[in-house]
C-alpha cells in the first residue's frame, strides 16, 4: 500500500479549524483508494511564538523536506505583527522549497451566488498564477534612523529574468493543460515601474512567441482589477508578480462567492522539494473559534494536493463532491448565506464521496 507523508501545519485562528476537516476528507480518500496518508503534525504558529519566541523551530525546513507534500491552514495572530508571523513561517517555506508557482483557481460553482450581478455558475473559470519567490516579496531593504523623525525605509523588488521567465512559461503550459479558453493574461504596471515591469513585459512577449496557439493579453494591474469585475468570464490563466497575484487572487476569490472557496497550491513544478497546499484566506480572527468557518477552500486545496501526488481520480472526486454539496445548497456556512457549521459541511462532502 502506498504511503504519502504529509507535513501538516494548521497554524493559527481558523487554520486550526479547517485543517482537521481537510484531513477527514483525505482519510476517506485513503480508504477508497487504498493508500495511506501519514500525517506529520507540526504545532508551529503563534502559540509556538508565545512559548519559544519564534514561529517555527530552527530546523523546521529540514523536518519538512522529506514530506511528499505540505498542508497548511493559516498564519496570523492579532497580538503579533503580521510581518513577524508571516516572515517567520509561511513565506520562508515558499522560498526554501522554491515553490515558485502559486496556483489559485477561481471557479464559480453552480448554485453559488457571485456578488457580481451577471455571472452564473460555471461562467467564471480562471486561475491566477502568481510568482511566489521574488518580486515585491524579496525582503531586500532596511531602515535607516529607525524610530527617529527622519526615519527612512527602503523595500526593493527583485525581478530576475530566470524567475520571470519560468513563471510565465508555467502559465502557458497550464493554459495548454487546462485546454479551456487557451488564453494567458499577463499583469504588470510598466507605465509606472519602468525597470522590473518592462523586463516582465519583454519576457512575456518572448515566451508568448513560443506558444502560437495560445491567445495573449497584457493588462496593467489597475485595469485588470477593473476587468476582473467587468468581464470575469473572459479570463483563463492570469499571470502576475508576487504582490499583484496576491491582490488579484483576493478579487478572484470573492467574485466566485467567498474567500472560503478559494484554494491554492504553492508548487515546485520541478519536484525537487515538497509543494505546499493552503487556502487563499488567512486566520480570520473575526470568526475564529465559532465553528462556522467554511472548510471548502482547504478541502479543495487538499484536492489540489491529490492532483500533485498524481491521484488524479481522487482529486476529481473531491472536487465533484464539493461541487455536489454546493449545487444542493442545503449545507452551507454563513459566508455562503447558510447556517451550517464547519463540521456539517465537511460531513456533507464526505457523504458525497461515498
Ligand atoms: P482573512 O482571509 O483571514 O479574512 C478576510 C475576511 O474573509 C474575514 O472577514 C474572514 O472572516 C473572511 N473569511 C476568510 N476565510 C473564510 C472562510 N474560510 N470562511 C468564511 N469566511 C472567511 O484576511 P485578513 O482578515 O486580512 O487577515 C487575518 C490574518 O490572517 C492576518 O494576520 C493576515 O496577515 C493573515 N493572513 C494569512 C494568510 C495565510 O496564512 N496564507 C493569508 C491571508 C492573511
Ligand atoms: C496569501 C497571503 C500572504 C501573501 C500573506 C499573509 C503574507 O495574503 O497567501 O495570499 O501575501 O502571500
Ligand atoms: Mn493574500
Amino acid at each position: 500500500m502506498k504511503t504519502f507523508t504529509i507535513g501538516v501545519i494548521a497554524g493559527d485562528g481558523v487554520g486550526t479549524e479547517v485543517v482537521p476537516q481537510a484531513k477527514r476528507v483525505l482519510e476517506r480518500v485513503a480508504q477508497k483508494h487504498s493508500v495511506t496518508f501519514a500525517f506529520q503534525d507540526f504545532d508551529w504558529g503563534a502559540d509556538h511564538f508565545f512559548r519559544w519566541g519564534r514561529m517555527m523551530p530552527a530546523g523546521a525546513i529540514d523536518l519538512l523536506q522529506p514530506c511528499d507534500a505540505i498542508l497548511l491552514g493559516a498564519v496570523g495572530h492579532p497580538q503579533i505583527p503580521d510581518h513577524t508571523t508571516l516572515n517567520g513561517l509561511l513565506l520562508p517555506i515558499r522560498r526554501a522549497f522554491d515553490q515558485f508557482a502559486n496556483v489559485r483557481p477561481a471557479y464559480l460553482y453552480p448554485g453559488v451566488q457571485s456578488p457580481l450581478a451577471r455571472p452564473k455558475g460555471g461562467e467564471i473559470d480562471m486561475v491566477v498564477v502568481r510568482e511566489n519567490t521574488e518580486g515585491e516579496y524579496a525582503q531586500v531593504g532596511g531602515f535607516v534612523y529607525q524610530h527617529q523623525p527622519e526615519e527612512v525605509a527602503i523595500q526593493t523588488s527583485v525581478f530576475t529574468r530566470r524567475g520571470v521567465e519560468r513563471i510565465i512559461r508555467f502559465a502557458f503550459e497550464l493554459a495548454i493543460r487546462r485546454n479551456k479558453k487557451k488564453r494567458v493574461t499577463s499583469i504588470t504596471k510598466s507605465n509606472a515601474q519602468g525597470h522590473s515591469m518592462v523586463l516582465w513585459d519583454r519576457t512575456f512577449r518572448d515566451v508568448a512567441a513560443q506558444y502560437p496557439d495560445i491567445e495573449t493579453e497584457s493588462l496593467l494591474v489597475d485595469a485588470a482589477a477593473m476587468n476582473f469585475i467587468r468581464r470575469p468570464e473572459s479570463f483563463d490563466v492570469v499571470v502576475g508578480s508576487n504582490l499583484f497575484g496576491d491582490i488579484l487572487s483576493d478579487i478572484s476569490a470573492i467574485i466566485i462567492g467567498s474567500m472560503g472557496l478559494a484554494a491554492s497550491a504553492n508548487l515546485d513544478p520541478l519536484r525537487r522539494f515538497p509543494s505546499m497546499f493552503e487556502p487563499v484566506h488567512g486566520s480570520a480572527p473575526d470568526i475564529a473559534g465559532k465553528g462556522i468557518v467554511n472548510p471548502l477552500a482547504t478541502i479543495l486545496s487538499a484536492g489540489m494536493m491529490l492532483e500533485h501526488l498524481e491521484m488524479t481520480d481522487a482529486a476529481q472526486q473531491v472536487e465533484s463532491a464539493v461541487a455536489a454539496v454546493l449545487a444542493d445548497g442545503n449545507v452551507r456556512t454563513p459566508d455562503l448565506g447558510g447556517s451550517s457549521s464547519t463540521e456539517e459541511v465537511t460531513t456533507a462532502v464526505v457523504e458525497k464521496l461515498g
